[in-house]
């Protein structure tokens, strides 16, 4: 396979993320030919030239849709505000490009449904970054559960907890307007449901409920605007094998920097995993004679695939970036028509409509079924 040529859009948080991934993804993988890095997309042409100059890409430009057309970029990298992400994507799919875009996928059912829409008509690959299904640690809980290790599950439970908007003073940002979706629903959400997806498949049914614990915060012109989305989500899930579920999303949860807390509890034992200590997870299992019972840690090591790609020591640990690189290789490995554990924009389309369900239900207050995707993608 000849080298990818890159164009990344966007190089904040999450764009120099990508960045870095498409730096280090040849060198930590050897079998990946090192992705020609050949523009970078920003909002104004200075910022554009700054960013491509600090992560290594050819060429600039304040106009992304003069990158999407580019003929040497293979894959668009997009690392944009929410409301941004549906009419990138969908342009570089017309356009014959892969596409990598950040979560959520899209701030509406209705841009969602575009986007997989998209994806369908294109010969092109399309995938999500729900980094955290990357992390080896969530392998290896799969490979527990697969083996029966903890029994047939009967319940999950995930708290995703961070403290960045906890300040009611901290200046109002793109992240409270109601067009960047319904706030720590969508922000934090789709990651415990990537998560459930690729360990267990599909949410039947939902019951929501979404609270904004600060009406308005300062905006930088020194006045104050109402916050339009809900930095706190509290959500009851049924799954399609018949386990319940428990998922707690808060923005404002002083202390909390960047948890999110699994728990597994099956008929034989017990999961646990906290992104916030991402090198380890915690297995209990009913077997052991009572007096030694008790949760085991196990840290990752070169036989959770692919730390070994990084690190040959046990316990050494990977970090955020490195899942973004796993993300990466993975990326790659289904533009080569290889078996690849990604989530596309089919998947993506299935969480934005439990997404849509969940906020549907929490309007209500009452339970909502989740709608099967091709239904979702044509309303
Ligand atoms: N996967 C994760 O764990 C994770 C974590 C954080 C953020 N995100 C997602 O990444 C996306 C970006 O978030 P962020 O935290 O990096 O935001 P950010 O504000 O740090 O960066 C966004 C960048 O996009 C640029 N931008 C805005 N409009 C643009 C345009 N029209 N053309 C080109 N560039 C433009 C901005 O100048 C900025 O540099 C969001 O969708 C967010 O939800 C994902």
């Amino acid at each position: 396979m000849k080298p990818l040529g890159v164009g990344l859009i966007g190089s904040g948080f999450m764009g120099k993320c990508h960045a870095l991934a498409w730096n280090a993804v040849g060198s930590i993988f050897d079998d990946v030919p090192r992705p020609r890095l050949v523009a970078l997309g920003e909002t104004t042409q200075d910022l554009a030239e700054r960013r491509a100059t600090e992560l290594g890409f050819a060429r600039s430009t304040a106009d992304w849709r003069a990158l999407v057309a580019d003929p040497a970029v293979d894959v668009v990298s997009i690392a944009t505000p929410n409301h941004l992400h549906a009419e990138m994507a969908v342009a570089a799919l017309a356009a014959g490009k892969h596409v990598w875009c950040e979560k959520p996928m899209a701030t509406t059912l209705a841009d969602a449904g575009r986007m997989a829409a998209a994806a369908r008509r294109s010969n092109s690959v399309a995938v999500l970054g729900y980094n955290y299904i990357q992390n080896p640690v969530v392998g290896l809980m799969q490979r527990i559960l697969d083996a029966g290790e903890i029994g047939p599950v009967n319940h999950v439970r995930i708290e995703m907890d961070e403290d960045f908007m906890a300040d009611s003073e901290a200046p109002f940002s793109w992240k409270s307007e109601a067009a960047s979706g319904h706030g720590a629903l969508d922000d934090f959400g789709v990651h415990p449901l990537s998560l459930i997806r690729v360990l267990f498949g599909e949410a039947r049914r939902v019951c929501g409920h979404m609270a904004k614990p600060y009406a308005d915060r300062p905006t930088r012109e020194g006045s104050r605007r109402a916050v339009e989305t809900y930095d706190i989500a509290t959500v009851l899930v049924e799954l399609e094998n018949g386990a319940s579920g428990v998922l707690s999303l808060n923005r404002c949860a002083w202390g909390r920097k960047g948890r999110i807390f699994v728990q597994i509890f099956g008929a034989k034992g017990t999961l646990v995993y906290d992104q916030e200590r991402m090198n380890e997870c915690l297995v209990y299992t009913a077997d052991l004679p009572k007096e030694t019972q008790g949760f085991r840690t196990i840290l990752t090591a070169p036989h959770h695939p692919p730390y070994d790609r990084f690190v040959p020591a046990s316990g050494h640990g990977l970090g955020f970036n490195d899942l973004k690189i796993i993300e990466c290789r993975q990326l790659i490995g289904r533009i080569r028509g290889e078996e690849a554990r990604i989530l596309d924009f089919e998947d993506g389309l299935r969480i934005e409509l439990t997404i849509d369900a969940i906020a549907r239900s929490a309007r209500t207050g009452s339970w909502v079924e989740v709608a099967p995707s091709r239904e979702g993608a044509l309303r």
